[in-house]
């Protein structure tokens, strides 16, 4: 898990967030082996902003990449970390693409201190594409 959170801090240092200031790191790792990182990246209109999580997919799945094990994620105000639970836009993109009971989203303070969350125990009811059949 460690290599996972220092990648995740990696990314956050590439963060584009001069409007709120929160700068969050993200690093996904697929069963390939291979990690995706991704940042925030917020934008003059708002709207647009992208959060890390789905950069970090967005990335991953853009390279071909489809089956994913866990994503670290990092955040806070410059020269501090809290420990933000993704927003409800990205777990409904991993919920596209990730077992809710297997899928773990690592929400870390550093790389010794950090909490392991299935992905269905943050989105116990989502939107899933099964409905759509
Ligand atoms: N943000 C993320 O990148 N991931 C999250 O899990 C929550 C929020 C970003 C979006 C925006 O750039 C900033 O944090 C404040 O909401």
């Amino acid at each position: 898990m460690r290599q996972l959170i220092e990648e995740a801090l990696e990314a956050r240092k590439q963060s584009y967030s001069p409007y709120s200031g929160f700068r969050v790191g993200a690093a996904l790792e697929c069963a390939s082996g291979k990690i995706y990182r991704g940042c925030n990246i917020e934008n003059a209109a708002y709207t647009p902003t992208n959060c890390a999580e789905r950069t970090a997919f967005f990335a991953a799945i853009s390279q071909g990449e489809r089956d994913f094990c866990r994503i670290a994620i990092v955040g806070g105000k410059e020269g501090q970390m809290s420990r933000p639970n993704p927003c409800g836009v990205c777990l409904q993109v991993m919920a596209e693409f990730c077992d809710p009971e297997t899928f773990e989203v690592v929400l870390a303070m550093g790389p010794e201190d950090y909490q392991v969350r299935k992905l269905g125990e943050l989105l116990p009811y989502g939107f899933t594409k099964e409905v759509l059949s």
